[in-house]
């Protein structure tokens, strides 16, 4: 593979693909781990049936390819009821809001992914929708315009956002539940992988699996991903099971290191070493530096990064840790470090 294609493995595993719908849990008997989250859920599904209301509107704040969308549909399918789903910067005027809005049956679920990308116009319209179940529109223009106030039914909004993702205040409040997902553990990383092997029918060694669950970033979506690859690779072997074996080479072929890092991570990790000498960096000249974007770094690599302790987020900005260090092997350069 080469240096250019590793350099956006990770990213490329963390954008969606089609094949991970067949594998996205329906209930909430088959979502793995986030349990405090799983628990709240349950408890205000079960009220708001027995009220027979619609569920509290609810937003998911987390990292992508943690399970925001599958738990919005399986909201949907806890409460019988049907899902719309959008995206914030497909939703660019308040008409395009108004036509998903006027279409909602009593009790559906409006997902809205992204929802910080919502325009603040957009957002004003959906204030209203929200609080008092009334679309609030102008009509018209000059003169002519008009307010017209229209009914809608009861009905539930479900929101994501990565936790870069910066929400008004305003929008954030109108949400009853706010839940906020976190990394997988390595043990529900693995059941998560079995998980796949069997509806993907092709069996992995629990060594295997569990070697794939060391790498994939707390991540559903990113061990998913990895297993698919694995599975080429031994396909390509003539395997019919994914050894230990295929899987270790696969992973060294793809630049996946011990802690499930890629090129770009470790790139990240040597500019904030070497370039910048261990003194701390803000996000912007961490991008230019090494050529990502902010948003990429922010979402998808940083907030790993930190939870593995190899960065820490300082006031001044970034820093890395002597761990980082340690991984990348390097030698630093302020001796003091190591008396701290
Ligand atoms: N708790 C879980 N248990 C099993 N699989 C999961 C879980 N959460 C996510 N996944 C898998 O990871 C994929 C990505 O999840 P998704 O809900 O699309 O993440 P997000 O919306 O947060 O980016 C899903 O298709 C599913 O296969
Ligand atoms: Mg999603």
């Amino acid at each position: 593979m080469s240096e250019e294609k590793s350099v956006s493995l990770i990213k490329d595993m963390i954008t969606k693909d089609e094949n991970e719908v067949s594998l996205r849990p329906s209930s909430f008997d088959d979502y793995i781990g986030q349990d405090e989250v799983k628990k709240e859920l349950e408890i205000a599904i079960h009220a708001a049936k027995k009220r027979e209301e619609a569920l509290d509107h609810t937003l998911f704040y987390g990292p992508p390819g943690l399970g925001k969308t599958t738990l919005a549909n399986i909201i949907a399918h806890e409460m019988n009821s049907e899902i719309k789903t959008t995206n914030g910067s497909s939703l660019t005027k308040t008409g395009d809001l108004a036509s998903i809005l006027s279409v909602l049956k009593p009790g559906d679920v409006l997902f809205i992914d992204e929802i910080h990308r919502l325009p603040s116009v957009v957002q004003e319209v959906l204030y209203g929708a929200m609080e008092d179940f009334t679309l609030s529109i102008i009509v018209g223009k000059g003169v002519d315009a008009r307010a017209l106030n229209i009914p809608l039914p009861p009905f539930t909004l479900v929101g994501a956002t990565t936790n870069s993702g910066s929400l008004s205040a305003p929008l954030r409040d109108r949400f009853g539940i706010l839940l906020s997902l976190n990394y997988y553990s390595v043990e529900e990383l693995l059941q998560i992988i079995l998980r796949t092997s069997i509806s993907l029918h092709f069996p992995i060694a629990l060594d295997a699996a569990y070697q794939l669950a060391l790498r994939g970033r707390g991540t559903p979506r990113i061990a998913n991903r990895l297993y698919r690859r694995v599975r080429d690779y031994a396909t390509y072997e003539g395997k019919e099971v994914i050894d230990t074996d295929s899987a270790i080479k696969a992973l060294d072929f793809m630049k996946i290191d011990s802690l499930g890092l890629d090129s770009t991570d470790r790139k990240l990790l040597s500019c904030l070493i070497y370039r910048y000498e261990g003194k701390p960096v803000g996000l912007s000249s961490l991008a230019s530096a090494t050529g990502e974007s902010v948003e990429n770094i922010a979402d998808v690599y940083e907030p790993y990064l930190v939870k593995i302790g190899l960065v820490d987020r300082t006031p001044k900005g970034r820093i890395p840790t002597k761990k980082a260090y340690d991984h990348l092997n390097a030698v630093m350069r302020d001796k003091k470090f190591y008396n701290i």
